[in-house]
């Protein structure tokens, strides 16, 4: 009946004027027009902000996942001070994984670590399917914060196959992710039994999200850029699919991230996504012809251009709403997640610049 594959009219109750289906972020993910650009960052909420600093110095970072009240304060934060468009839920992509039953945690300073790396087809079974009540602290922390933020709209993301599978299987954080890569060329039947485990948990975990309320979703793949094309195509890209796909009838757009990512973007884009997020590698019109006209796209702001001085930061911003223009639809946003010595003043001066810009450009049509 309809071709629109973001599923608007399972949420019409949500896109009242001025509604947070009726936001800037939400209409530039469906390539609507939009009043200005709309702007968030990856990593908003984190140790950028003084305020994140001081909540995290008595809790570990998995306890904070697991507390609402202080979910909603960290996700809440960024958009307070910043005034960026959307919020993103605080969590971690490993928050699932933990719920699935695997023993791990995340450690200051390099990231998650698995107690028992994932390696045999009985590894793979430890990894249990999740219900809404395994992660209930989630489904609540949504739930509030959906009232917390009105027309704000939140997104909510989980880590995708490929980027979860090398954390599984290498135990932590990899350069290479050579145990990874051993495993996926040496015992593809397993590998492929991983990576469908951790859709379907991916899949739940975004399902939860959604029925409390989330505005959007991004799945990171974050570490999919280690892949040649043929590669991803051959043993990521099925998986991803079954979580992007899977999620159709959901009613929200689906956004698509990764790093390093030039040469997979038209792959990536095919998994069913929206939006494609684009690191700092490749120009948005350069994306673009890449990806098809038929996506908008996020991203390509350097992290570390926001630690120089101001006008090279201006300069930037300028390009990237330049170049933003070829495609159909454009979210401003960095290409990676905001570095903790960022200095917050310059995050919520880059959204002021972009909105300032883009709607001067909207008022002469
Ligand atoms: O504001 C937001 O973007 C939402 C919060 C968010 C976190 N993790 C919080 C976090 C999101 C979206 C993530 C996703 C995530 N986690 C990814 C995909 C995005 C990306 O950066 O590529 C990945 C690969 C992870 C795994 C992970 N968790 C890493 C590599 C680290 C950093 C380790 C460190 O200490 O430098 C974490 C921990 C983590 N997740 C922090 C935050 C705010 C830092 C924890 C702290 O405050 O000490």
């Amino acid at each position: 009946m309809t071709t629109d594959t973001t599923g608007t009219a399972a949420r019409d109750g949500d896109s009242r004027p001025g509604g947070p289906a009726d936001s800037p972020f939400i209409r530039a993910c469906r390539r609507r027009p939009v009043p200005h650009t709309p702007v968030w960052f990856m990593r908003q909420a984190g140790r950028s902000l003084p305020e994140y600093r001081e909540i995290r110095a008595s809790v570990p970072m998995l306890e904070s996942c697991r507390r609402p009240e202080l979910v909603t304060e960290i996700t809440l934060q960024p958009v307070r001070r910043h005034g960026v468009d959307a919020a993103i839920l605080f969590s971690d992509i490993v928050v699932p994984v933990a719920a699935a039953g695997i023993d791990l945690d995340i450690v200051p300073g390099t990231g998650p670590v698995v107690a028992e790396p994932i390696r045999t087809a009985a590894d793979v079974e430890r990894i249990r399917r999740i219900t809404r009540d395994d992660v209930s602290y989630v489904d609540e922390a949504v739930r509030q914060l959906v009232v917390e933020l009105g027309d704000t709209p939140l997104i909510g993301f989980a880590g995708a196959p490929f980027t979860l599978a090398s954390y599984l299987v290498e135990g932590g954080p990899s350069r290479t992710h050579a145990k990874t890569k051993a495993l996926m060329y040496g015992d593809p039947e397993l590998w492929h039994a991983l990576c469908a485990r951790l859709a379907e948990v991916t899949l739940a975990f975004l399902r939860v999200q959604i029925e409390a309320g989330v505005s959007a979703v991004q799945l990171f793949d974050s570490w999919a850029g280690a892949l040649s094309e043929a590669d991803y195509r051959r043993f990521v890209l099925p998986h991803s699919t079954t979580v992007l796909s899977g999620l159709v009838d959901a009613g929200v757009p689906r956004i698509h991230f990764g790093v390093g990512t030039a040469e997979l973007l038209g792959a990536m884009g095919e998994a069913g996504a929206d939006v494609v997020g684009v690191d700092w590698r490749t120009p948005l019109d350069v994306a673009t012809g890449r990806i098809g006209a038929d996506k908008a796209v996020q991203g390509n702001l350097d992290p570390c251009v926001l630690l120089a001085p101001w006008p090279v930061v201006e300069a930037e911003v300028r390009r990237i709403l330049e170049q933003g223009r070829a495609a159909p639809g454009h979210v401003f946003n960095l290409g990676h997640g905001v570095l903790p010595e960022t200095d917050p003043e310059v995050l919520t001066r880059v959204v002021a610049l972009v909105h300032e810009l883009s709607s001067r450009r909207a008022d002469q049509g």
